[in-house]
């Protein structure tokens, strides 16, 4: 297994906006991060994701950019920026930025330029088409909802928006499109980003707008998964994206791509892949069918455990994914993993985060997460800020919900359950800020807060840190970063336990997925990690294990 930099790092992801707010006016802002790399080092972390930053229309808080050069206001300016890449790099930290290449905003000059001028050329930088007598050209429904097609005036011409309607989708196949955006990666890379994440990178090339899909739901229309994502062919710009920025640098790469089969993997991590990690996916959206919110399956620990193992298993030889449990799209792990609630402890909370810390890759830990912070349950539907969850509590009414179901589902899937304010400390906003934060607080942060947890002799923070020291610092280095990756067979759909093996080591990493007291038929000699004092043969609830 080829060694690379970014293969023994840990990465934490910041969601800007919610972090830490240094100049109280209730959003959290890059002087706020600042001011908290202490903080991170001291948890071990090596990279930050920082979610979008750019100038923005924040329709989608963020992810519709306005200006790609420019650093939107409430977050602070390119002072701060720099000053953000220096007191990062100090503390052996590189930061990495969110990259938006399939949309802008809909009020990015580009657009605004599309719209007033029809003889423009930025026309060609958006996917435009006639409609047929002011209805849209096909009946594919964006990702946040309605019509994927929205009429610009009524002028009978249509943009799309894979997303919301003020994201744009731009023209991949316009090589000027391309060019642009290849220069502005190009002057992050020399501001001294030391990578990027690639926002909705498999949705930028779009099939032949002339299919109708067979509607699936209330609206009529039909989920675009199948015409936007994965499209046949979007490797070959992802090759061109790559030799023009990414390739010149020795930049890292990840890439948030939903959906890829097993057969397409290798365009992303394979020995001629591009890029250098991929998040793993193949268990995130196990609660729900298609991503949509009100169609929710009954998993089980046996589906669990069969589909983590086998996306194990499929990049095994392959290539290099980046782990995840939680980010800024997805509930609280725990309140999505442990159905019951009275079981979401300290436990359950370790318990998942030695499950996937030690598989093969890098992990990725999503803020809040390190210090076991949970969803939030509103009462009413006017109390979410994120643009999905209205969108889908719409949808769940149009489907013959009550309002009541309605807002369970959104409760269970809403974005905004991890983006609610980074709970510091018990002090007034959470230690978050001295005004009320631009989002509601989770109302458990009196008992689910840093310090607190720090003085706990159960500290889920220092458990992380205890994960990551192993993970980077102990004689087991190697063996987690590089070693071989081999599930251990063990008949029980409740336990999940896989092996980490080189010429030197071989670590068993056994977890415990139950409440229940398990019998581990399996002979160990020596205890490297556990969420519990004692280990013996008999597993207790939730206890998880690495052992030799
Ligand atoms: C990605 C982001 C998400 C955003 C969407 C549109 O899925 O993670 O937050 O809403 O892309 O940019
Ligand atoms: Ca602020």
């Amino acid at each position: 297994m080829e060694q690379k930099w970014w293969k023994e790092k840990v990465a934490y992801q910041i969601y800007p906006k919610s972090f830490m707010d240094s100049n109280d006016d209730g959003i959290g802002d890059i002087q706020g991060i600042i001011s908290k790399l202490d903080y991170l080092q001291q948890l071990g972390i090596d990279l930050i994701w920082l979610n979008p930053i750019y100038k923005s229309g924040t329709a989608d808080n963020g992810y519709d950019v306005i200006d790609y050069y420019e650093i939107m206001e409430q977050f602070g300016n390119h002072e701060d920026f720099d000053k953000l890449v220096r007191e990062a790099k100090k503390r052996g930290i590189g930061i990495m930025l969110d990259l938006i290449l399939n949309h802008t905003s809909n009020k990015h000059k580009w657009f605004l330029e599309a719209l007033n001028n029809p003889n423009s050329k930025y026309r060609d930088y958006y996917i435009i088409r006639k409609g047929n007598n002011h209805r849209p050209p096909n009946n594919w429904r964006s990702i946040f909802g309605g019509s994927i097609w929205q009429e610009i005036g009524s002028s009978n011409e249509f943009y799309l928006h894979s997303f919301a309607k003020e994201q744009p989708d731009l023209n991949w196949e316009n090589p000027e499109v391309r060019q642009e955006l290849y220069k502005m990666i190009n002057w992050w890379i020399a501001r001294g980003v030391k990578g990027f994440r690639l926002d909705a990178i498999n949705c930028i090339k779009k099939s032949d707008f002339s299919e109708q899909g067979i509607p699936d739901a209330a609206d009529g229309l039909c989920n675009c998964f199948k015409y936007i994502r994965e499209v046949d062919g979007v490797e070959e710009y992802y090759k061109e994206l790559r030799q023009n920025t990414f390739d010149k640098y020795d930049c890292l790469t990840v890439t948030e791509a939903v959906g890829v089969e097993k057969e397409k993997l290798g365009n992303y991590i394979g020995e001629n892949g591009n890029f250098s990690m991929m998040f793993n996916f193949d268990i995130t959206y196990i609660d729900v069918i298609n991503e949509d919110w009100f169609r929710r399956t009954n998993w089980t620990k046996k589906e669990f455990k069969q589909k983590f193992i086998e996306s194990q298993l499929n990049i095994k030889n392959l290539g290099w994914q980046a782990q995840f449990i939680e980010n800024h799209d997805q509930p609280r792990a725990v309140n999505k993993y442990i159905k019951d609630e009275t079981q979401i402890n300290y436990y359950s909370k370790t318990m998942l985060a030695v499950m996937y810390f030690f598989v093969k890759g890098t992990p990725f830990i999503y803020q809040g997460q390190e210090i076991g912070m949970e969803n939030f349950k509103r009462k009413s539907i006017d109390e979410f800020d994120d643009i999905n969850s209205i969108s889908q509590y719409k949808r769940a009414i149009k489907e013959g919900y009550t309002s009541e179901q309605a807002l369970e589902f959104i409760n269970k899937r809403s974005r905004d359950n991890a983006r609610t304010p980074m709970q510091w400390s018990d002090e007034a906003n959470a230690g978050f800020s001295k005004v009320q934060p631009w989002i509601k607080l989770n109302e458990n942060y009196k008992n689910i807060n840093l310090r607190q947890d720090q003085k706990s002799d159960k500290s889920i923070f220092n458990f992380y840190k205890q994960m990551i020291n192993l993970r980077k610092t102990s004689k087991y280095s190697n063996t987690i970063i590089y070693g071989d990756f081999e599930p251990i067979d063990i008949q029980d759909d409740e336990i999940i336990a896989y092996r980490r093996k080189d010429e030197n080591y071989d670590l068993k990493i056994i977890c415990n997925f139950s409440n229940k007291e398990k019998e581990l038929n399996l002979k160990y000699e020596e205890v490297i990690l556990n969420n519990y004092n004692e280990a013996s043969n008999i597993l207790k609830p939730y206890q998880a294990i690495i052992v030799l």
